[in-house]
């Protein structure tokens, strides 16, 4: 699968053609991503008592860790700034922000010990976004907030774009999901998935783990098969990620191809418009 390493915008239709013939793309040294970066570490900062973010996990007991840094996580969830901010990065990668829509914003951070995992915070395991939403004009975006290392990235497994693997989309339900989220009580919290799952193990020995600087911007179609890579390094990875749907796409049915998606239902309702907030119908 060829990594296209881009100096330059590139319009929505050349990013789709790329994307759903599972190609990733990268666009280098995008100026608003800095700005965003900025503002993320500033936030972050203010949260740690002034320490470095990658490395104030050695400084503070996990809990006070992950305390200080969920406050962070929850204004980046919140927030219309940091929103603007990465419409900013879409636009100066060509993205023509009339016809986009766009799910959430979240600041994901993977620590480097197993101690801390929850729900945006620590490893995702392999998935396609498109196996949640069935939706496969979707497309991903990425990008690190400091520097990454093969341990301590995103991987994707190009094999499997056009092979299928066994998965829990014929009975995963999100009604259900939500259903048994609000019924639970502390403990039983998390039996339900909150996303489609795998039912067979990876073939780990093709994986694709992408670099990219702070600055850069990885897009790719939801429809990859990817996972976070376990961090086994001595750095906090700390990543912004957002799903994306033009609506010529989904009208003309530009798409990737679907290889094991079961499910029936598109989930256009995930989707508001970047610039008038409206919901996605087909
Ligand atoms: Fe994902």
């Amino acid at each position: 699968m060829p990594i296209i390493h881009l100096q330059k915008p590139v319009s929505d239709i050349e990013r789709a053609e790329h994307c759903f013939k599972g190609e990733c793309l990268i666009y280098k040294n995008i100026s608003a991503m800095h700005e965003l970066i900025e503002y993320a570490d500033k936030l972050l900062r203010e949260s740690l008592n002034g320490i470095d973010p990658v490395d104030a996990q050695l400084h503070f007991s996990p809990e006070a860790f992950l305390q200080r840094t969920g406050n962070v996580q929850a204004h980046f969830r919140k927030s219309e700034t940091v929103k603007e901010l990465f419409f900013k990065v879409l636009e100066e990668c060509g993205v023509d922000l009339n016809n986009t829509y766009y799910d959430h914003f979240p600041m994901r951070i993977v620590p480097f010990d197993t101690d801390y995992d929850g729900a945006e915070c620590g490893v995702i395991g392999h998935h396609r976004d498109s196996w949640g939403s069935n939706i496969h004009s979707q497309i991903n975006w990425w990008a690190p907030l400091y520097a990454l290392e093969e341990n301590r990235t995103i991987a994707l497994y190009p094999d499997y774009w056009d092979k299928p693997i066994a998965n829990t989309t014929a009975t995963w339900s999100h009604k259900d999901y939500l259903e048994k989220r609000n019924e639970a009580d502390a403990e039983r919290q998390g039996c339900y998935p909150s996303a489609p799952t795998l039912k067979a193990s990876v073939d780990e020995s093709n994986l694709l783990k992408v670099m990219l600087e702070p600055g850069d911007v990885l897009s790719f179609s939801s429809a990859h098969l990817h996972a976070s890579v376990p961090n086994t390094t001595k750095a906090t990875r700390y990543s912004v990620e957002m799903r994306s749907i033009n609506k010529h796409d989904l009208e003309s049915g530009r798409a990737a191809p679907n290889v094991d998606n079961a499910a029936t239902t598109p989930m256009y309702q995930w989707f508001k418009h970047i610039l008038s907030k409206e919901k996605l119908k087909l």
